[in-house]
């Protein structure tokens, strides 16, 4: 599979977040709570002060000597002596309707009303000035009228400590603000480190496993070699009808597959410097369908190849070339159900050639195809992963490229770009990407 950096190795980001979450969280709450505290903390306050405006005015108001004409102007006396004018500055007398009968003072912007209802005092406006009224006509049966007065605190402890509320939640708030991007940031670095630190594992273990597969494969190949050719001499001795033919077929087959599995594994491991030569590609693709006439018939799938005519000339290496070609053949089989048809099309071009493989599978799906070209990924029990990985690596080296698409109206389609003319890299520079490279 990809460099799977797994799980376990988003964990470290994970509580890295985790905690910046946390941590926002907690700093948000705080504010809340902080800011609720301190609204109700100026509440009381403001409810405190307004009792002590009240008992004066009350005191002022409904006093034995405050029943005549200058009742208000005593007041504000009394609010001097008490030290409260900075306050009754913005006091108002509101009827119980909410008509203001009388203000002292102005009502500035920067005002918390304390609101308190007492009993009407029996003196008001009159012709500009302020007048006693006289006795209260009391409404029959009713209740005494009532006034509702209201008190201003102006640049008062209250409003600090609402200006303070307030402060504390922006500062917060920014504060949060600034913890999640900042968190944003580094979890993107930070992931992306450990993203690398498991790619360079990934290639380390990738390169070892090539040296070993290299020593394995060339091991295996000699004896391979000989079970075949053995089983094919044979064949050839034994009569056609023979009853052990399809048996020997089998080996054949079996060896044949497991020499592609070993080239796969050494080109992938050990990339070879490429022997180019002018070949004709559609010649090439026949002599492939054909070599792979056995497993294209057991699965009951015909191959549509271009004519012959007029040929696509390529510089490239033969080998290579037709490890590639057996390879994306072998899957566009794997995938094709039984009873439908590959098709190969060729459209060239003097810069290049453009070879589409098409057949009529399930596709790759969602699969990112990029995925799929990387080493060791399949989604076959008895698939390597190699097949796509090495002919990426040929393709490049020749100065191609190779890309997988899902096609409609089903199936998948393999697009292979060669350069029509000659190559300007040097042979000894055509190599592949090194081992446990894509
Ligand atoms: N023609 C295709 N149709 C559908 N899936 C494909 C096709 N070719 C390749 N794939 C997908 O790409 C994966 C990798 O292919 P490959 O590298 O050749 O390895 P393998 O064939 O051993 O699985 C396959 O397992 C398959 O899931
Ligand atoms: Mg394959």
């Amino acid at each position: 599979m990809t460099p799977d950096t797994g799980p376990a190795s988003h964990f470290p980001t994970r509580v890295f977040v985790g905690a910046i979450v946390v941590l926002c969280v907690a700093l948000g709450s705080s504010a809340i709570l902080n800011y609720r505290s301190m609204i109700e903390l100026r509440n009381l306050y403001l409810e405190d002060r307004g009792r002590e405006i009240l008992a004066i005015l009350t005191n002022s108001l409904r006093g034995p000597d405050r029943s005549d004409s200058n009742a208000w102007q005593g007041v504000m006396d009394e609010a001097m002596r008490s030290g409260s004018y900075s306050w009754l500055k913005y006091l108002a007398l509101v009827s119980e309707s909410g008509q203001v009968t009388a203000t002292s003072g102005q009502l500035s912007q920067d005002l918390y009303l304390y609101e308190e209802t007492v009993r009407a005092p029996r003196w008001g406006r009159q012709g500009g000035r302020w007048d006693h009224l006289g006795p209260r006509q009391q409404p029959e049966g009713g209740s005494p009228a009532m006034l509702r007065l209201r008190v201003g605190v102006v640049r008062s402890t209250a409003a600090f400590i609402t200006r303070q509320a307030y402060l504390h939640l922006a500062v917060s708030g920014l504060a949060i603000v600034t913890l999640s991007v900042l968190a944003y940031f580094l979890a993107r670095t930070f992931r992306r480190f450990l993203q690398l630190q498991a790619q360079e594992e990934s290639q380390r273990r990738l390169a070892a496993l090539g040296r070993l597969a290299a020593t394995l494969a060339h091991e295996i190949r000699n004896p391979l070699g000989a079970i075949k050719g053995l089983t094919q001499v044979t064949q050839e001795r034994l009569p056609r009808d023979h009853d052990t033919q399809e048996l020997m077929t089998t080996v054949v087959t079996e060896a044949e597959r497991l020499e592609r599995l070993v080239t796969d594994l050494l080109t992938f491991a050990k990339p070879r410097s490429m022997a180019l030569e002018e070949l004709d590609l559609k010649a090439l693709l026949a002599d492939v369908a054909q070599q792979l006439r056995n497993q294209a018939e057991s699965a009951q799938i015909t191959f549509q190849i271009p004519t012959p005519q007029p040929p696509a000339t390529v510089l490239a290496d033969p080998d290579g070339l037709r490890q590639v070609l057996i390879n994306i053949f072998l899957n566009a089989v794997e995938a094709a159900g039984p009873g439908s048809k590959i098709d190969v099309a060729i459209e060239s071009s003097q810069q290049r050639h453009l070879i589409e493989i098409c057949d009529e599978g399930a596709g790759i799906g969602d699969q990112d195809p990029e995925e799929l070209f990387q080493p060791f990924v399949t989604t076959k029990t008895r698939g390597t992963g190699l097949g796509l990985a090495v002919s990426r690596q040929i393709v490049e080296g020749l100065g191609g490229t190779i890309e997988l698409r899902n096609r409609k109206p089903r199936g998948t389609v393999c697009r292979i770009t060669l350069p029509a003319r000659a190559s300007s890299t040097p042979q000894s520079e055509v190599m592949a990407a090194p081992a446990g490279g894509q």
